[in-house]
């Protein structure tokens, strides 16, 4: 446990035992799941709990910063079971405790525990003293799950954002941006926000209009870094993100069956380098598709090769397209490449479930029977070069 502001402190946990979070998502460098207690001079608040697994370190923790029978309230910003899991264990310890939670959530709240009385359901902007210091809870729905809501400490300017500014990667080499360098965390926030909040998008801009306006000296999230130092940065990001705007080079998304696609890899690169753009090359067969849907929300330019499968795009593809249209991902510059050795269409077939994503789609498409032929080399150098040149002018 740590302090992140007088009497405010982190009792949150690192989980580097999952291997996916939420059974899709791999977590090579772990997650944290981040819980607080917040201590005024006469009310004590407990602000989230942690995931099951990690309840008895989660509650040696609390302890040290409070016993038991001095907690208050236990505020649930969100139901997911990473961050209510340990609620009843914490009950268990804190009978007195009142649960304050978004007016959505006392539903889940009995569903998910049975619990009804000593449940608050809070109104929008409600305040709570705690004498000292003072919560104020806004609603910020669908960011990740309808009854979501977000925690503002008025005396120390902290909000305690749930999943919102959220990460992968686990804390053990410091919990805050004073302690670590952010720039370690801002791809695993972009792969989180990608996979796990952009379906929300909408929602996401909306929270951000009402919560900005507010003065924010420290965001302390539910999972990843706590933002102390450089609060503009993330913010910042966020904004991108939930603009769907993302930097000014290239993914190159690929999938090959017997080698003939991919033989054109290396003069689309070559275009887009001409072009002074940089790029990134994943597999769409091998490469975990949470990196596809990262990279995807990270670059603005994408160019997609794969084969004809059964008249239609490589299944890889599929899966991958369906993704994007569930996360919602948006306006990206896309070219295609591809080899087919009798049937074709599979390119344009794919590039018509893109535009309903807004995707500007960049014409040709580079579809050709087997082996491509060194005129096609050129012409695939040319695509590179052309989709770079349309994600710098914009
Ligand atoms: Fe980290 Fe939506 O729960």
């Amino acid at each position: 446990m740590k302090e992140i502001s007088p009497e405010i402190f982190y009792v949150g946990v690192d989980d580097y035992e999952t291997d996916l979070f939420e059974s899709m998502w791999p977590l090579p460098e772990g997650v944290s799941y981040n819980a607080y207690i917040v201590k005024g001079k006469e009310k004590v608040a407990a602000i989230d709990t942690v995931k099951i697994p990690f309840v008895e370190e989660y509650l040696e923790k609390v302890e040290k910063v409070t016993s038991f029978d001095k907690i208050d309230y236990i505020i649930l910003n969100h139901m997911e079971p990473d961050h209510t899991g340990s609620l009843l264990k914490l009950l268990e310890k804190a009978p007195q405790a009142k649960i304050y939670c978004s007016k959505k959530a006392v539903a889940m709240v009995k569903s998910l525990f049975n619990l009804e009385e000593n449940v608050h359901g809070v109104e929008e902007a409600e305040e709570l003293d705690l004498g000292d210091k003072k919560l104020i809870f806004y609603m910020d729905p669908l960011v990740h799950w309808p009854e979501t809501m977000v925690t503002y400490e008025a005396e120390s300017k902290t909000l305690f954002s749930s999943d919102a500014f959220g990460s992968f990667k686990g804390l053990k080499e410091g919990i805050t941006d004073e302690e670590v360098d952010y720039h370690g965390y801002i791809d695993e926030t972009i792969r989180y926000f990608s996979n796990i909040v952009s379906k929300y998008t909408k929602y996401v801009k909306k929270a951000l209009d009402k919560l900005l306006p507010i003065e924010i000296k420290i965001i302390a999230p539910a999972h990843g870094l706590i933002w102390k130092k450089d609060v503009k940065h993330i913010v910042s990001l966020y904004q991108q993100l939930a603009d769907m705007q993302g930097e000014k080079s290239i993914l190159v998304l690929w999938g090959s069956m017997y080698g003939n696609t991919k033989l054109v890899i290396d003069a689309v690169v070559e275009g887009i380098e001409e072009a002074g753009l940089k790029v990134t090359i994943l597999d769409v067969a091998r490469d975990h598709l949470s990196y596809q849907i990262k990279e995807t929300a990270k670059n603005q330019g994408i160019i997609l090769g794969f084969p004809t499968y059964d008249g239609e795009e490589f299944p890889p593809v599929s899966f991958y397209l369906d993704m994007m249209r569930r996360k919602n991902i948006r306006n990206r510059i896309v070219g295609f490449f591809g080899s087919s050795l009798w049937s074709g269409r599979a390119l344009k077939k794919a590039a018509d479930k893109l535009k309903t994503l807004d995707w500007q789609i960049v014409e040709p498409l580079l579809e050709f029977r087997g082996k491509p032929a060194k005129e096609l080399l050129s012409q695939a150098k040319e695509l590179g070069k052309q989709v770079a040149q349309k994600v710098k002018e914009l």
